[in-house]
């Protein structure tokens, strides 16, 4: 193997929201309508300068409760479609379990994001907060 064999990342913050558990969280964000809060450690403060309310916000994730032991999943539980490989799918069950989801942003409020769309567990770890892409337009350009 190239490269480190471990990687330290340290979380920047929590989600606070209703959900309790994995079997109650939505599939995916683009079908959520779970509000939740982006909750920041006071160290990475200053690195919310810029968020208002509107905006869509890239969030990732460790998703702490997974099981990291499987490299082949039958997507959403589906034993009809086969087995497929984790890289292939948007399972939580992955190596390192790292989940990416966008959210609006409903209120920033001190170290608080105020969202909605949220797929994940309350407790869940934030690695990262980014603004979404510029995409390229219909032609390609
Ligand atoms: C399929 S993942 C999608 C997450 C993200 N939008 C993505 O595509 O990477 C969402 C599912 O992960 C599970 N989940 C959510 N939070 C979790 C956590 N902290 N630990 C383990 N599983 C979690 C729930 O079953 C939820 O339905």
């Amino acid at each position: 193997m190239n490269g480190p064999e471990t990687i330290t990342i340290t979380p920047i913050g929590v989600v606070h929201c209703s959900l309790q558990t994995p079997e109650e969280a939505p599939r995916y964000y683009t079908i959520s309508d779970v509000p939740g809060t982006l909750e920041i450690f006071p160290p990475y403060l200053e690195a919310m300068d810029g968020i208002e309310a509107g905006q869509t916000l890239v969030v990732l994730f460790w998703l702490h409760k997974a099981r990291r032991d499987q490299l082949k999943v039958y997507p959403r539980g589906d034993r009809s479609r086969g087995l497929r490989g984790v890289f292939a799918t948007r399972s939580p069950i992955r190596p390192n379990p790292i989940a990416l989801s966008e959210f609006k942003v409903l209120k920033v409020q001190g170290n608080l994001i105020e969202v909605t769309g949220v797929d994940v567990i309350n407790g869940t770890p934030i690695v990262d907060i980014k603004s979404l892409g510029e995409r390229k337009d219909s032609t390609g350009k």
